[in-house]
This record gives structure tokens, sequence and C-alpha cells, in this order.
């Protein structure tokens, strides 16, 4: 073998095993991590969440939102989950797109007491929220998956961060594309993401910016249908406290299913960062949505990669972080 042809594998090769070192170390969760430490994780969680669905239709929705909110922010390590107190000054449950609006905490603790009295200290309340999530969707007559688990818990919580990382429902599509950006999710991420608003409510005043006085214009928001606006001003009234709540899905408001999008194509969305996705002239993500509102299966499909693409944001694994005994609080903090 010459020289020349050994200098011309030998690049390609090492490039390969960078390659793959990069990989094995960007995939450090798995869905049989805690297969030996606590098999029945996955039928625990799911327990909890379905008799909590008994007496709160909204759990589910709450409980996705949670890991939502938990992963853009320092990504999927509970951060969300702690109070202040301690060496937490600043909590990220205090942070604007948290502070009276997230909520299912207590559902979350109820998962960690059942968890640990089966296995203690060993999973971790990141991967609570993950599967609390799974679970959640499910159970809601969506798509299951397998969750990849293995992440552990923060020391820390980031306020500053969740300002400013979380969408809001009043930014442009641009900022919100690049918001989702920024953490590796891309357009169709985000169109399948936002279908987690096929249930859930909001509070008015996420929306009530578009009923009346839409950008200063002394009018409605012109996208919004117009026996929708008719509903949404009824439920909203003008100078109401702004916490009245509304159905994200006004169609099906407790199923997991693709209407979603079917009410956008039908100037329905609830948010404007909802129908953003459907009127934005020329956007990506026209066509996304009218695939998904077509064909169910597709959404789905979608809907689970894009979980687990949510779920992979900058996991703490190996020895970083901790198990968290209770949820709240870090460990001896
Ligand atoms: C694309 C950007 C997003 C924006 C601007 C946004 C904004 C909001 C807002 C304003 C609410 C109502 C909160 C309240 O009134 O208290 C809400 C609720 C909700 N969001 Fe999002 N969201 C986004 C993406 C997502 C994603 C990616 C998920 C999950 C995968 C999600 C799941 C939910 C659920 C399930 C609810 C209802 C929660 C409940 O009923 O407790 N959202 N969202
Ligand atoms: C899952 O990940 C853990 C931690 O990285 C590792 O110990 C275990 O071998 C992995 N399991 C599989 C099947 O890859
Ligand atoms: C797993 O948990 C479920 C729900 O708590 C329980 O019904 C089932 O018996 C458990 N299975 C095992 C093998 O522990
Ligand atoms: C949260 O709700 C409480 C009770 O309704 C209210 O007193 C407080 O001002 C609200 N906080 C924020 C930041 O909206
Ligand atoms: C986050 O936003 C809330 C509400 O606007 C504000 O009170 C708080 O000071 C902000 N926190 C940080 C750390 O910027
Ligand atoms: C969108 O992003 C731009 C540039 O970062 C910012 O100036 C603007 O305030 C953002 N818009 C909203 C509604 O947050
Ligand atoms: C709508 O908002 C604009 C800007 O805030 C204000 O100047 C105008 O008076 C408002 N119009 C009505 C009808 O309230
Ligand atoms: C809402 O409050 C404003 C000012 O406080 C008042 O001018 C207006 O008439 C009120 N609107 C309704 C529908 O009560
Ligand atoms: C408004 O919503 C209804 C369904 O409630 C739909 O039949 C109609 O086509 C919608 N109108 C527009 C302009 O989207
Ligand atoms: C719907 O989507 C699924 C999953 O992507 C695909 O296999 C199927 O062919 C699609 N069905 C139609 C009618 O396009």
């Amino acid at each position: 073998m010459s020289s020349s042809s050994s200098t011309t594998y030998s690049l390609p090769l090492a490039t390969t095993f960078v390659l793959l070192m990069l990989y094995v170390s960007n995939a450090q969760l798995n869905t049989t991590f805690y297969s030996s430490t606590c098999p029945n994780v996955t039928t625990i969680v799911r327990s909890v969440v379905q008799q909590a669905l008994q007496s709160d239709s909204r759990i589910g929705a709450s409980l996705i939102r949670l890991h939502f909110h938990d992963c853009f922010v320092n990504g999927c390590d509970a951060s969300i989950l702690l109070d202040k107190g301690g060496s937490i000054q600043l909590s990220e449950k205090d942070a604007a797109p948290n502070t009276n609006s997230t909520r299912g905490f207590d559902v979350v603790d109820n998962i960690k007491t059942a968890v640990e009295n089966s296995c203690p200290a060993v999973v971790s309340c990141a991967d609570i929220l993950a599967l609390a999530a799974e679970a959640s969707v499910s159970l809601s007559g969506g798509i299951s998956w397998n969750v990849l688990l293995g992440r552990r818990d923060s020391l820390t919580a980031n306020q500053a961060g969740a300002n400013t990382s979380i969408p809001s429902p009043v930014e442009g599509l641009a900022n919100i594309t690049s918001k989702f950006s920024a953490l590796g999710l891309n357009t169709n991420d985000l169109v399948a993401l936002s279908g987690a608003h096929t249930f859930g409510r909001a509070q008015c005043r996420t929306f009530s910016n578009r009923l009346y006085n839409f950008t200063g214009t002394g009018n409605p928001d012109p996208t919004l249908n117009s026996s929708y606006l008719t509903t949404l001003q009824q439920t909203c009234p003008q100078n109401g406290s702004g916490t009245a709540l509304a159905n994200l899905d006004p169609t099906t408001p407790d199923s997991f299913d693709n209407n979603y999008f079917s009410n956008l194509q039908n100037n329905q969305g609830l948010l404007q960062s909802d129908q953003e996705l459907f009127s934005t002239t020329g956007a990506a993500t026209v066509s996304i949505v009218n695939s998904f509102s077509s064909n169910q299966s597709a959404f789905f499909q979608s809907f689970a990669q894009s979980m687990i693409n949510m779920g992979n944001i900058s996991p703490l694994v190996g020895s970083n972080g901790e198990i968290r005994l209770d949820c709240k609080k870090v460990n001896g903090g």
C-alpha cells in the first residue's frame, strides 16, 4: 500500500472516529436507563397521571407544558421545579412565563413520592417530567412513544433565562422560530410541538390583545374568525381581570388530536402565536399546518420525534447534577 493511499484513507477514518465519538457523547440518554434500577417507572408515572386526570381534565396539558418550560431553560434538568429558598434566590416558577400560569407541581410531587416508594434515589425529576409528558399525551388520545431517560437534576435555577428563552404568545413568528432554532429545534419541530395546544387552557390576558384593540388599530385582530371572536369577547370582557380561561382547542378541548391545525385553517387559533403559523404569508410553517391538518398520523409521528428532540436539549448526565430526593429542593438545600 502506498503512503499516499494511506494518507487518503487516514483522514476520513479519523473524521469518522471523531464523529462517532461526538455521536456517542451526545446520545447519552436511552430508553432502558432504569431497566435494572426501576423497571416499573413508566407504569408508576402513568398511573399517577391517570389518577390525577380523574379529578382534573386539564392536568395532562399542564404537565406537558412543565416539560417544555423546563427544557427551554438550561436544558431538561428539572430547574423549573425548584422553589425559591436556600441557594435558589430567583426561581423559574416566578419568571414571567410561569408565574400564575404553570401548574401541576403537586402532581409532580405525587409522582416523585410514588417512584421513591418503589425505587429510592434513582429516578431524576427531569426524567419524571419527560415521562409525565408522554403519559399525558397518550392518556388523552394521542400517540405513545418510548421516552429517552438518564437525565439528572440541576443544582440551580435560571429565572432570567426563563424570562428570555421561553417564547411569548405576542411575539412574531420570526422571533419564535429563532428561539426554537437557538435550541436546535427546526420549523417542523415548532409546528409539531405547537400542536400541544390541542388541549389545555389559556388565560384571557395571554390573548386579549387580539380582541378589542389589536396593535393600536382600535379593532380586533383581523385574522380572528368573527364568530370565534364573539365567543372570546364574551369569555374575556374588555375590563375583566384577565384570569378567566378559554380552551386552546375550542373543538375538542381535552383530547390530543390534530384539530388544532384545522382550527388554524378556520382562523380559530387562540393565541396570536398559534394563528401566525398559518396566517403569516409565505411562511414555511403554512404547508406543515396543512399537512398535519389533513393527516393525523403524520402529525403524531412528527410530534413524538419532536418531543424526543426537545427532550434531548442539554441534559445533565453522568456525574453532573444530582438525583433530587424532593423535586422542589436541591439535596441538602
Ligand atoms: C411556540 C411557542 C409557544 C407559545 C408562545 C406558548 C404560549 C402559551 C401560553 C401563553 C399558554 C397559556 C398560559 C396561561 O394562560 O397561563 C400556553 C399553554 C399551554 N402550552 Fe404553550 N406555548 C408555546 C409552545 C408550547 C409547546 C412547545 C408546548 C408543549 C410541547 C406547549 C404546551 C402548552 C399546553 C399543553 C398549554 C395548556 C396548559 C394548561 O392548560 O395548564 N406550548 N402556551
Ligand atoms: C443507557 O445509558 C447508560 C448511561 O449512559 C448506560 O450505562 C447504559 O449502558 C445505556 N444502555 C444502553 C442499552 O445503551
Ligand atoms: C408496576 O406499577 C403498577 C402501577 O403502580 C402496578 O399495578 C404493577 O403491579 C407494578 N408492577 C410491578 C412488576 O411492580
Ligand atoms: C398572581 O396572582 C396573584 C393572585 O391573583 C396576584 O396577587 C399577583 O399580583 C399575580 N402576580 C403576577 C405577577 O401577575
Ligand atoms: C423576570 O421577569 C419578571 C416579570 O417581568 C421580573 O419581575 C423579574 O425581575 C425577571 N427576573 C430576572 C432575573 O430578570
Ligand atoms: C423580536 O425580536 C427583536 C430582535 O431581537 C426584538 O427587538 C423584538 O422586541 C422582539 N419582538 C417581540 C414582540 O418580542
Ligand atoms: C387603541 O390603542 C391605541 C394605542 O395604544 C390608542 O391610541 C387608541 O386610543 C386605542 N383605541 C381604542 C378604540 O381604544
Ligand atoms: C373599560 O375601562 C375604560 C377605562 O377605565 C372605560 O373607558 C371603558 O368604557 C370600559 N369598557 C367597558 C366595556 O366597560
Ligand atoms: C369560522 O369558523 C367556522 C367554524 O366554526 C368555519 O366554518 C368558517 O369557515 C370560519 N371562517 C373563516 C373565515 O375562517
Ligand atoms: C399520512 O402520514 C403517514 C405518516 O407520515 C404516512 O405514512 C401516510 O402515507 C400519510 N397518508 C396520506 C394519505 O398521505
